[in-house]
């Protein structure tokens, strides 16, 4: 039996997202070789694929249908970097006992859960990471931010995965939210309580000026070596995408001893292995540097000022999917070919329940070639 793929229906207001996908009449706990075919290519061409009714789920099989995209490996996206005490990941993140492949996370105190005695669980509140935080006025009033933007990857000695599966078992109440950007611009997004926002890195390729695409095209990104424990004492901007420069990164002495060979450096631009299309995919708040035409920037701030240049466009209220999740939801997203964030300000009587999956990938990403740049160089010397 196949299975039906509904496009999501953008409303007025998300003019800019031409992604996403849902998925009604799929059991994944009745998997076939050939439903995952058609799976695995929904998910690159769609980028996040949302799988409903799946509250059966267990979590072996939701870590089985996650490996599928990567059949090579078995570790973890962050291996074991992410459970250093201090790394800006460590507190939102814990394995389940019986599939430690798969992590739990979430909001209050969850009793007796996949193998789980009882635990303490907390919703990432912007006012752990980012510099400025909100009056407590306006979080009672229903407002809240992004936390932060990112892909799931641990940027030094591991390649990031490809994919993440992210299970919402429990969700609150789906009161309103609305996220306010507070930077220095009236935007403002209406949210459900608890959703995950997506943008896509196609579309924030596409959006790029010509300059700025072909620049693009030409820059690398350095990350940091540990980049969650070198972060760990920065701030955030109030959008969650990048950091502040206030010189409050770990120095090489801080940090656990550095390995050369570890240290990730991506071009700027990753090609969809399906579409074969361009996307913008940066985590911002990991970068170090940018090497433009193979020289270094050299200057943080600056590095900082040019990224968000390059991203903040892609952030923009109407180019952003707010996942509206329902218990049972199970999403699947191109991990490669989207940034992701946490949203929500969840009071101490919500619960939430979800569980993440993904796997380090084998492969580096794929390089955007001159070949498949040309279309873009074309159409500035049509202009
Ligand atoms: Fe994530």
């Amino acid at each position: 039996m196949t299975f039906t793929i509904e496009p999501i229906k953008p409303t007025k207001a998300q003019s800019g997202v031409d992604f996403g996908a849902m998925i009604n009449d799929l059991d994944l706990e009745k998997l076939s070789d050939h439903d995952f075919e058609i799976l695995r290519d929904a998910v690159y061409t769609y980028q996040v694929v949302v799988i409903r009714n799946q509250s059966h789920l267990q979590p072996k099989t939701q870590y089985e249908i996650t490996k599928r995209f990567e059949p090579e490996v078995d570790t973890y996206g962050h291996g074991g970097q992410h459970r250093a005490q201090q790394s800006v990941i460590a507190r939102d993140l814990s394995p389940l006992p019986d599939v430690p492949q798969v992590q739990l996370l979430g909001h209050g105190l969850i009793k007796n859960y996949q193998g789980v005695e009882e635990r303490q669980l907390t919703h990432p509140h912007h006012k752990v990471f980012h510099q400025t935080v909100m009056p407590k006025e306006d979080e009672e009033a229903g407002k809240t931010r992004f936390y932060r933007w990112h892909m799931d990857a641990a940027l030094y000695k591991l390649n990031p995965p490809k994919v993440t599966s992210l299970f919402g078992f429990k969700n609150p109440e789906p009161r309103r939210q609305t996220v306010v950007y507070d930077d220095g611009t009236d935007d403002t997004l209406d949210v459900q309580l608890g959703t995950t926002a997506f943008i896509s890195g196609q579309h924030a390729f596409e959006i790029l000026p010509q300059d700025l695409k072909e620049l693009a095209f030409r820059t690398k990104v350095k990350y940091a070596p540990h980049p969650y424990l070198w972060m760990s004492k920065a701030r955030s901007r109030s959008t969650g995408l990048g950091m502040v420069s206030e010189g409050k990164e770990l120095s090489e002495e801080e940090l656990p001893p550095i390995e050369e060979e570890a240290i990730k450096i991506y071009p700027m631009l990753w090609k969809n292995p399906v579409t074969n299309k361009i996307h913008l995919q940066v985590h911002p708040a990991a970068v170090q540097d940018l090497i433009i035409d193979g020289k270094s920037m050299g200057d943080l701030e600056k590095v900082r000022e040019l990224l968000y240049k390059f991203q903040r466009p892609s952030i923009n209220p109407e180019n952003v999917y707010a996942h509206e999740w329902n218990d049972g939801d199970l999403v699947i997203f191109h991990n490669r070919g989207v940034l992701h964030s946490v949203v929500g300000s969840l009071k101490d009587t919500d619960v939430r329940i979800f569980q993440q999956c993904n796997m380090a990938s084998a492969e580096p990403p794929i390089p955007v070639t001159e070949e498949d740049f040309a279309p873009y160089r074309v159409a500035t010397s049509k202009a």
